[in-house]
This record gives structure tokens, C-alpha cells and sequence, in this order.
């Protein structure tokens, strides 16, 4: 029996149990989350409405700073700056991608540690690999969440993540080998990839190619995370996962939409309060 993961309904129990801690807490500010959103890009455009409704709802106040695609390096560093020492922020992200003159590792490097709640600074992705995480990716971040919340053990599972990015893949491998699963890390670049993936017990798609893991890459049984969201030919939202074929085979799946974006979303916002907590105790 198949079980789909509903990622929607997850994101919005623990959205509503943020926005009651909130209006509780005695923060002298609320929580302040700004969002630089660089140039025209549509998809950014999509992420960063969702976001900036999402901190609405919650009560987590928010700016998005739209800046031209033309912006040079320089006076986005000095952006990013301004807002490391802004006491009404308490969260920074910079919308990725950027416009190709523009260096991201560079930008992710200015962002105070402590107000990066995207979990892209390397001093961040440093502890998350010392096994000890204080800023945490938000995609992997919401998919642990989402395997803890239906109980799906991970100590001693063999996990196969296809995708190496500093923000999905990578991260990912380490959140499940710090629950003592069995990570491997497979690309583009990898031989006989199906027989691989085969061998998953839970497989962690984040590809980036519509509908591209299809019943020859899943074992009977398996966990399948699905993080992929593409757009097909009349323009629906798909995910990496060929999700009909697929799902029969599954003992879990998510969903695109309604699976792992959700929680992205309700990660940031998770990390955003607890940010704002931290440097209100540090005052
Ligand atoms: N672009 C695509 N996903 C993300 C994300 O999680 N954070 C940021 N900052 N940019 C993105």
C-alpha cells in the first residue's frame, strides 16, 4: 500500500503552530525576514510571492527588495551590509539564481552567519557537516521533518540522493548519515544510475528534469522524495518523479505540488523565528 506524503498539510499544522508561538512570545520585535530578489527571473518571482505570503500569514514581518538585474556586485555587497546590522531583520536570503556577473558564493559569504536562514553561509554548512547543525538548509531541512513526521526510520537505511548541489543534495547526505543511514550521492555523472537508485530504500530526487525517475529506478517498497518542480509542455508543475508510474511501487511518496515546497516555505519561516529569538537573547 502506497502512502502519499502530504507535505501541504504538514507545512500548514506546523505554520499554524508558529504563528500561535509568535503572537505568544514577548519578542520586543517581531521576527524580520528580508528577501533580495535580483532581476526578472518568473520562477523567483513565484518563490519569493509565496514566501513574502507565508510570512504575512504567520506574523513574521518581511520586505522583499527588488533590485535590477543590472545591480552590480559591489552595491549588492553593500546591500547584504546594511542589512547584516539592521535590527529589523533577523533573517537575510538572497533569491538564487543571480544574473551571471554577479558571484554568488561571494554574495553568500557577506550574509551574516546569524541572520542566514537559508543555511548557504559556509560557516553554516560547516557545523551542518560537523554534525552540528544551527542554520539548516530549508528544502533538506522540511524533507527530515516530513520523514519524521510519518515515522520513517532512517538509522541503518541505505539512502540514495541523485543530485549534488550545495543547497539540496549535499546537504541532505548529511542530515540522513548524521540518523546513521547509509548515504550515496549520485549526479549526472554517475554509471548505471537506475541499478543504483534501485538499491534505495528511501531515494531523494532533486534533478532537476520533469518526470525523469520512472519505475526502472525504484525498489518495491521504497521511500521516494520527490523535489523536483518543472514545468511540462502545457506548462503543469511536475516533479523530477514520473509520479503515476511510480507511486503504485512505493510504500511513501510526495507529491509535486503539495509535497516537499510546502515545507521549504515553512522551514525558512521556522528558522527566521528562531533566528529572531537567538539574537534577542544575545542583546
Ligand atoms: N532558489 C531556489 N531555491 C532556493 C532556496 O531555497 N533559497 C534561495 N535563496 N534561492 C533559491
Amino acid at each position: 500500500m502506497t502512502t502519499i506524503i502530504d507535505g501541504k498539510r504538514l507545512a500548514d499544522r506546523l505554520q499554524n503552530e508558529l504563528k500561535e508561538q509568535i503572537a505568544n512570545d514577548s519578542l520586543r520585535t517581531p521576527p524580520g525576514l528580508v528577501v533580495l530578489l535580483v532581476g526578472e527571473n518568473a520562477a523567483s518571482q513565484t518563490y519569493v510571492r509565496n514566501k513574502e505570503l507565508a510570512a504575512k500569514r504567520i506574523g513574521i514581518h518581511s520586505k522583499v527588495d527588488r533590485l535590477p538585474a543590472a545591480i552590480s556586485e559591489k552595491a549588492l555587497l553593500e546591500r547584504i551590509t546594511q542589512y547584516n546590522v539592521d535590527p529589523a531583520f533577523h533573517g537575510i536570503l538572497v533569491q538564487l539564481p543571480l544574473p551571471k556577473h554577479i558571484d554568488e558564493e561571494k554574495i553568500l559569504n557577506a550574509i551574516s552567519p546569524e541572520k542566514d536562514v537559508d543555511g548557504f553561509h559556509p560557516l553554516n554548512l560547516g557545523k551542518l557537516f560537523l554534525g552540528k547543525p544551527e542554520m539548516i538548509p530549508c528544502t533538506p531541512y522540511g524533507i527530515m521533518k516530513m520523514l519524521d513526521e510519518y515515522h520513517i526510520q532512517l538509522e541503518g537505511k541505505k539512502v540514495v540522493v541523485i543530485g549534488r548541489s550545495n543547497i539540496v543534495g549535499k546537504p541532505m547526505a548529511q542530515l540522513v548519515l548524521a540518523r546513521h543511514a547509509t548515504v550515496t550521492i549520485a549526479h549526472s555523472r554517475t554509471k548505471h544510475l537506475a541499478e543504483l537508485a534501485k538499491t534505495a530504500d528511501i531515494l531523494v530526487v532533486a534533478i532537476g528534469r520533469g518526470k525523469f525517475i520512472t519505475k526502472e529506478y525504484v525498489k518495491p517498497g521504497a521511500v521516494v522524495i520527490d523535489v523536483g518542480m518543472n514545468r511540462d509542455e502545457n506548462g503543469k508543475l511536475v516533479g523530477d518523479v514520473d509520479f503515476e508510474e511510480v507511486a503504485p511501487l512505493t510504500s511513501y511518496i510526495t507529491p509535486v505540488p503539495k509535497g516537499v515546497g510546502p515545507m521549504t516555505i515553512t522551514m525558512l519561516m521556522i528558522q527566521t523565528y528562531e533566528a529572531a529569538k537567538r539574537q534577542e537573547n544575545a542583546r
